[in-house]
């Protein structure tokens, strides 16, 4: 029996996978294993417990890096971190202080959940999918590049939130209609003491939107319209029957503004599902604190927009990796705002 490596020494661990690693004791205070708090207290961008991960078989506080098939005798090299301590190959069950890798299939529904936990009460978390490429879209939209293994969390992240935000150009072109969730995800949010659906808030910098559609006339919960404060009342007046009107900005939304009005109604978990030009705005605003983005296995080519465009940002934002799911080749990624290297 090998002993165990312990977890407090990362800058001792070598860079290379070894089988003496297995298996592994991950001290209590290491775990990636105990459950999320939601609320808990503030990581904006320091370190914190990676949340959510369950527990996996066998004792509390150890972890087995068990191989997945026979004959892999080369994993990967590992970057030594202080935020990466302990890592094995493709196919093992990977344990690291924070950053946890899993087979989305082999976690339930309530562990994803719990994975995507989020660290604040106010948070605001993106969601996209991208080619390997790159590419937001495949033939003008998300849904190619998306899959079942994707659009599981995607459920997810939307059953977590207060308020679902879109830009009218993803509105109009991937056809959103009135935001409904099923039957099970509605029974999650009563569990959890959430109303059964989310609100969904749309910013338009033009009002060109059908405020007979379904997004407004059949919604669940009276929606919000975003639009720039000085946009012609004639414009915003169709809206005003279907929809709150929040009104924030000269010439373009002003989403500070519009994020502190969305709090203010208690809608504080937001949840942006794009599209690329409202990503855009967000960044250079500096306003997401998470980025939830699926690597799907394809490579589209040049053409399509990246999933942020827009206004370029004054300076990039560092993100720290929380986990990667991996799941019919798909990489879905949950990156939180800090740096890696703090
Ligand atoms: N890969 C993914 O996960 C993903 C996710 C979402 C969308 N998409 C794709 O992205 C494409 C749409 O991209 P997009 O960038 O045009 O969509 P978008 O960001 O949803 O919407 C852009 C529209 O939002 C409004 N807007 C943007 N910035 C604004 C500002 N500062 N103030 C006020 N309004 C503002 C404008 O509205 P008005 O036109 O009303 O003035 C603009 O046309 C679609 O093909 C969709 O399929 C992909």
């Amino acid at each position: 029996m090998v002993p165990p490596v312990p977890l407090h020494a990362p800058r001792a661990l070598p860079t290379t996978w070894s089988p003496a690693w297995s298996p592994i004791t991950v001290p209590h205070e290491h775990s990636l294993l105990r459950g999320a708090r939601v609320g808990g207290r503030a990581d904006h961008g320091r370190a914190a417990p990676a949340v959510g991960l369950p527990r996996l078989a066998g004792s509390p506080r150890a972890v087995e890096a068990r191989p997945a098939r026979r004959g892999l005798t080369a994993p990967p090299r590992v970057r030594r971190s202080s935020r990466c301590r302990l890592v094995g190959g493709v196919g093992y069950v990977v344990a690291v202080a924070e950053v946890v890798f899993r087979k989305l299939d082999e976690l339930t529904d309530d562990e994803v959940y719990a994975a995507y936990a989020p660290p604040e009460p106010d948070w605001l978390r993106v969601n996209f999918v991208a080619s390997a490429d790159g590419a937001a879209t495949l033939e003008g939209l998300s849904g190619p590049l998306s899959g079942a293994e994707d659009k599981r969390v995607f459920k997810v992240l939307r059953a977590r939130c207060d308020v679902l935000l879109a830009g009218s150009g993803t509105v109009r072109a991937e056809g959103y209609g009135p935001l409904v969730l099923s039957a099970e995800r509605m029974a999650w949010r009563r569990s959890q003491g959430l109303p059964e659906v989310p609100v969904m808030a749309i910013a338009t910098r033009t009002a060109s939107l059908d405020p007979a559609s379904g997004i407004f006339t059949e919604a669940p919960r009276r929606p919000i319209l975003i639009c720039p404060a000085d946009l012609p009342d004639s414009r915003v007046e169709p809206f005003r029957e279907v929809a709150d009107v929040v009104a924030v900005g000269t010439g373009a939304v002003d989403y500070a503004a519009a994020v502190a009005a969305l709090r203010e109604r208690g809608l504080r978990q937001i949840l942006c599902e794009g599209g690329p030009h409202v990503f855009g705005d967000l960044i250079a605003a500096g306003l997401a604190d998470e980025l939830d983005v699926t690597i799907s296995p394809k490579l589209v080519g040049a053409g399509p927009m990246r999933i942020a465009e827009g206004a370029p940002a004054e300076e990039a934002t560092p993100l720290r990796l929380r986990h990667v799911l991996e799941a019919g080749g798909n990489l879905i990624l949950r990156y939180v705002r800090g740096s890696s290297d703090e």
